[in-house]
């Protein structure tokens, strides 16, 4: 505690760019695979988000916005478990490209998903 806001390095985990280079490959390995990707946090933690909000007994058609949304494999999820008012939005425009092709592959055209800046506090 107490340090320094020079104590660390920049991270490329902070940069467009970075998004940008990972989500271009993995849009080209879902074409040549069908592959969808990594899930960075992991499944686990899907399904207990997705258990959270079951307990809470949060609504259905409550309309559930995902930024960050990669390729979109945490909407796959809340659509596959019943959620129809579902928003993905990510800076990184492969990453929208890779999760609109995913969407079509799971037969899920109601999940919308849009390239958007969420600036920075
Ligand atoms: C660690 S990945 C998580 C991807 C996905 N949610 C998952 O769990 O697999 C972080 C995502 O946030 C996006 N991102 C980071 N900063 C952003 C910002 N300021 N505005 C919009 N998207 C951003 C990146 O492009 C990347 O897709």
């Amino acid at each position: 505690m107490g340090g320094r806001e020079d104590d660390f390095e920049p991270s490329a985990l902070g940069t467009k760019e970075h998004w940008d280079a990972i989500y271009e490959r993995g849009l080209q390995h879902f074409e040549d695979s069908g592959n969808a990707g990594e899930i960075w946090f992991g499944e686990e933690s899907m399904s207990r988000l997705i258990g959270w909000l079951e307990k809470q007994k949060i609504p259905l058609d409550s309309c559930v916005l995902d930024i960050g949304t990669g390729n979109g494999v945490l909407l796959v999820e809340l659509a596959k478990s019943g959620y129809t008012n579902l928003v993905g939005i990510d800076y990184s425009p492969s990453a929208i490209q890779l999760s609109k092709k995913i969407m079509e592959k799971e037969e899920l055209p109601q999940v919308k998903l849009q390239e958007l800046l969420m600036p920075s506090a």
